[in-house]
């Protein structure tokens, strides 16, 4: 459990948004859907929750700054604090009726994550964690899993959409680390992703080519989760970087060395 007037915040705004797109989850083919590129697509649904984020957000903490996927940045009085706001990570899911999607909602305070609150209404699972205080999924204390052999581990990774991206260097990596690992799984949900290497349930992940509100509140449920954070090429900070590698400290390490090999 936390317990903090932030954490409070934070889950009531996203349970409240989660609501409305539970509801629209069972009325998809009703939706209003735009195309922002191949394979890219935005919905109502995501547009409603961000603003019933945003509106929670800013009637709770009026001076803090905003960067959101649909509605883009709002400078706040406050430069010290900015929200990473994700409505809906795993729009594709979403609109192709599978249950695999999220609300994201990171707080930065000067350059550094201080929380992260993940929420799959479907499945009802509330990941949450604040800096120095632990992760938990549903109240329960999560830890990154302890496995040490790259054979037996459970990878999971991210392509990005059409003309975003490099895929031929995406396969190469892909190609290098499901040579030498027990399985490989692309799921969907970048914040998912990080949310389950945080509680164990994949024991790596990484990805390249994404935005801020998809890693920002999964980067602090890793870390508290025990586990290690870099950028894709090992460097200290995957926000700046866009690219993210994770999982506890030996297999991250070993992760590293793949995606090296891979770019060689
Ligand atoms: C996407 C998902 C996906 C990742 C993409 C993201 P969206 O976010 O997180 O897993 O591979 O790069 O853009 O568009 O569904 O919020
Ligand atoms: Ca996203
Ligand atoms: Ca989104
Ligand atoms: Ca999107």
């Amino acid at each position: 459990m936390i317990n903090s007037p932030l954490m409070t915040v934070m889950v009531d705004a996203v349970r409240k948004a989660a609501r409305g797109l539970k509801r629209d989850f069972g009325e998809i083919e009703n939706l209003q859907v735009s195309r922002k590129g191949p394979g890219n697509f935005v919905s109502a649904a995501d547009r409603k929750a961000e603003e019933v984020l945003r509106d929670a957000l800013v009637k709770a903490r009026p001076g803090y700054g905003l960067i959101m996927e649909e509605g883009g940045s709002v400078e706040g009085q406050d430069k010290t604090h900015t929200w990473h706001v994700d409505p809906l990570d795993g729009t594709t899911n979403f609109l192709h009726g599978i249950p695999h999607f999220c609300l994201s909602v990171g707080l930065e305070r000067e350059g550094t994550i201080v929380a992260g609150v993940i929420y799959d209404p479907i499945k009802d699972e509330l990941f949450i964690a604040e800096r120095g205080k632990g992760a938990y999924l549903n109240n329960r204390r999560i830890r990154v899993s302890a496995r040490t052999d790259l054979a037996d581990a459970l990878v999971v990774y991210g392509s990005p959409y059409l003309g975003r991206g490099n895929h031929p260097r995406l396969l190469k990596e892909v190609a290098t680390v499901m040579a030498v690992t027990g399985g490989i799984r692309r799921l969907g949900s970048a914040a998912l992703d990080l949310a389950y290497v945080a509680c164990g349930r994949a024991d790596l992940y990484w990805e390249r080519d994404l935005q801020t509100w998809d890693m920002a509140a999964g980067v602090i449920l890793v870390r508290e989760a025990g586990g290690f954070v870099t950028n894709a090429d090992n460097g200290a900070e995957p926000l700046a970087a866009r690219s993210v590698a994770c999982g506890n400290e030996v297999l991250h390490r070993e992760l590293i060395g793949l995606l090296r090999k891979a770019n060689q």
